[in-house]
């Protein structure tokens, strides 16, 4: 499996991501370190979370998924196996005197980078990305306490996620003026039904920047798996309010062309998806999440597949500008 640079870093990836929101949400404590244990065994070895992971679920505070990872590191030994992404910048609903509980300030960075380490139960983050924008705060402030951070050892790269082109460019600017830390990887949410929001502005200025990617909702929070399939499908279930805006003709279409490609190709649809993904240039990893062994054995099996020409066109075709009605 051949590893790729997350930008100009140092650190390299294989081409699959795990996503780490699942943990202590959709998946439970012991689900969650079996999907860990078998995503090492497989010889993979990047795993992206955040802070707040999962505080919108309904008696959550925010650091469940990190709290996982961490007992998992522990438990395993695996830590050093692992290319560790996490981010800051949600509210974590818990400002404080010296701390304004959200953002990219200096301020919270401080805070919350400690408090991310604590559960995780590790003494680096190799990749701490900025979750969100934030407006209010100068770039050259957030650049630099993650200097200071990474001077210090606790952090190896930073990285930037639902980021415009413009503010994306803006902060690469401020940090080549000012020597600064530049972010060298992007997360935005990017798959076969929400391309245009990356590949219009954002993919062109990381790939003339060389700058990783690492985009989100790979498989649309699960619809790309086919297993959505009529308006009313998402009704009740955990992603349902993800997966609703897809429930439409554009969707199911795209449907019925993954479907085909996944049979000419001995293939399921969500792997046909993460292979479109992985194959797209300028992509480093897709980011996806699985909640048992079974999905996370199909996301893997995305890793070895290659897609023909023709493949790739139809479904880039049918994807075009992205599906949402
Ligand atoms: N930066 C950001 O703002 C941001 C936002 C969202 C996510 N993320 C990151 O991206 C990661 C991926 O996002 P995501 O997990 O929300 O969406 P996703 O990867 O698009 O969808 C994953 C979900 O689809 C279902 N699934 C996966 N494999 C399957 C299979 N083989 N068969 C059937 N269903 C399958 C599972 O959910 P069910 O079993 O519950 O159906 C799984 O949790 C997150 O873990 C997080 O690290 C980042």
């Amino acid at each position: 499996m051949q590893a790729r640079p997350i930008g100009r870093s140092g650190l390299s990836v294989a081409p699959l991501c795990l996503g780490g929101n699942v943990f202590g949400w959709t998946a439970d404590e012991a689900t969650s370190f079996a999907i860990l244990d078998r995503f090492v065994e497989s010889g993979l070895n990047f795993i992206d979370t955040a802070d707040v992971y999962s505080r919108w679920a309904s008696g959550h505070q925010g650091g469940e998924s990190e709290t996982v990872i961490g007992n998992w590191f522990k438990r395993s030994g695996h830590r050093e196996k692992i290319v560790l992404a996490t981010k800051v910048g949600m509210d974590m609903g818990q400002a404080g005197k010296n701390d304004p509980g959200k953002g990219l300030s200096a301020a919270h960075i401080e805070h919350a980078v400690e408090a991310s380490l604590r559960r995780l139960q590790t003494d680096r983050i190799d990749l701490y990305q900025s979750h969100l924008d934030d407006a209010a705060t100068p770039i050259e402030e957030t650049l630099a306490a993650y200097e200071r951070l990474i001077k210090a050892g606790k952090v190896r790269a930073i990285g930037a996620s639902n980021y415009s082109a413009a503010r994306l460019r803006q902060a690469l600017d401020v940090a080549k003026a000012r020597s600064l830390p530049r972010y060298e990887c992007l997360q935005p949410d990017y798959s076969l039904a929400e391309r245009a929001g990356y590949e219009s502005e954002l993919e062109p200025l990381c790939r003339r920047q060389g700058i990783g990617v690492i985009g989100y909702f790979s498989l649309a929070a699960g619809f790309l798996t086919g297993k959505y399939r009529s308006p009313d499908a998402a009704e009740g279930r955990a992603r349902g309010g993800n997966v609703q805006k897809y429930l439409n003709p554009r969707g199911f279409a795209l449907l019925d062309v993954l479907d085909g490609v996944a049979a000419e190709h001995g293939a399921t649809p969500a792997q046909v998806a993460l292979a479109w993904l992985i194959a797209r240039p300028g992509v480093t990893a897709p980011i996806a999440s699985a909640t048992s062994l079974a999905q996370l054995d199909e996301l893997i099996g995305a890793v070895s597949l290659t897609l023909s020409a023709s493949a790739v066109d139809r479904l880039s075709k049918a994807s075009a500008g992205g599906i949402r009605v």
